[in-house]
């Protein structure tokens, strides 16, 4: 099987791509674009030899301007998969059609819980007692798309956001890297809105060791 073509889209420390990045699977990172010239994942991208590009989203007059501007800077690299590692923009309806299918996210919480940001300190002040990660297909629908895999983290008495949010960072680090694969061997397969993995259903649940 030839390895999958991934352009991974990153805004900052870039641990995710990096996790998907060492996990030796049969994909080809064709290339990492970040809208902030700055961010770390581009210096580690560069550092292992990818094409790495930024793309300053400030110096574009809208969303619209900018993500065809990314659109087709994405396309030059013919992706299989587009990755988005804490790309920290909102993506406009007609970049998400066009890449729809295969367009991945993680988000810090249990969706359809805590959409949107600062989902640690909401997490915790909701009381709620297991919290935790979701990678998704992307859709219009902002943090709502077809469910891929997820993994649980329970909440401890002492927890701060970022006790919370490391404990949950490395089990991001496990369950991106597992959705990648299943999708460059091609086991994942949309309907109605859901995901269905063709092998092992069980194993999009992921629980703490133990558990
Ligand atoms: C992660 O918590 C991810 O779930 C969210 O943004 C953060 C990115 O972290 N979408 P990193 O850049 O991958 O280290």
């Amino acid at each position: 099987m030839r390895p999958i073509r991934v352009v991974v889209l990153l805004s900052g420390r870039g641990s995710n791509f990096q996790a998907i990045a060492e996990a030796r699977l049969p994909i080809e990172i064709a290339a990492v674009i970040s809208n902030r010239p700055n961010a770390a994942g581009l210096d580690y991208a560069r550092a292992r030899g990818l094409t790495a590009i930024a793309l300053d989203h400030t110096a574009y007059p809208d969303r619209a301007a900018f993500d065809a501007l990314l659109a087709e800077e994405i396309e030059r690299h013919r992706p299989d998969l587009v990755v988005l590692a804490g790309y920290m923009r909102i993506l406009s309806p007609t970049f998400i059609a066009r890449f729809e299918g295969r367009l991945l996210n993680i988000h810090p919480s249990l969706l359809p819980m805590f959409p949107g940001l600062k989902t640690h300190e909401r997490a915790l002040a909701e009381g709620i007692k297991i919290h935790g990660c979701t990678v998704h297909f992307v859709t219009a629908d902002l943090d709502h798309g077809p469910i891929v895999i997820q993994a649980a983290v329970p909440l401890r008495a002492d927890d701060t956001p970022d006790t919370l949010a490391a404990r949950v960072l490395q089990q991001e680090h496990r369950i991106y890297p597992q959705a990648v694969r299943w999708f460059a061997e091609g086991k994942l397969e949309i309907n109605h809105g859901r995901v269905n993995l063709k092998d092992d259903p069980a194993s999009q649940s992921v629980f703490p060791t133990g558990a």
